[in-house]
């Protein structure tokens, strides 16, 4: 059995931390840490062993992905505003090489224009929006699916 197996990593991007404060009408009333809790939580009941990061710093988000690399089976990804704009972490999990779900807690094709798009979107087995907390769970039962599928 390998290290990294049942692992799977979720990635909260820039002003994910503010959650709590941020209006709770698109983002709902649960802090980061409340959310974490409930994200490892759900991961258990997968039989996954979910380890959560949080960074404002695009460059700390690139090198985080960068080390993941044989660390983990599968990665969930909110880059919040990054999404819609940062290149920089498509190519980055584009090397990973690993499985990967975007969640979005707002729905953002119902929001601004420009979030509609996402930079990774096409890199990822599924994505969830608008589904607040409960995306993450979705994401985490598609990664399971996922490792299941590849197991010989
Ligand atoms: C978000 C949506 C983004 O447009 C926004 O910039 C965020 C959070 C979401 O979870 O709904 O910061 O990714």
């Amino acid at each position: 059995m390998t290290e990294a197996r049942g692992r799977i990593e979720v990635l909260q991007g820039v002003n994910l931390d503010m959650l709590g404060e941020r209006d709770p009408l698109h983002y709902g009333s649960l802090t980061l840490a409340g959310l974490d809790v409930q994200i490892v939580a759900w991961g258990k009941e997968l039989d996954l062993r979910v380890s959560c990061f949080q960074t404002n710093a695009e460059s700390e988000y690139v090198e985080r992905l960068h080390s993941l690399r044989g660390q983990v089976e599968g990665v969930v990804l909110n880059p919040g505003a990054w999404s819609h704009y940062a290149y920089a972490i498509h190519d980055a999990l584009e090397l990973t090489g690993l499985p990967a779900v975007e969640v979005h807690l707002s729905d953002i094709q119902s929001r601004e224009p420009w979030r509609r798009l996402s930079v990774i979107g096409d890199l990822c087995l599924a994505t969830y929006s608008g589904k607040g907390p409960e995306g993450y769970r979705l994401a985490l039962l598609r990664l399971r699916e996922a490792l299941d599928a590849s197991r010989p």
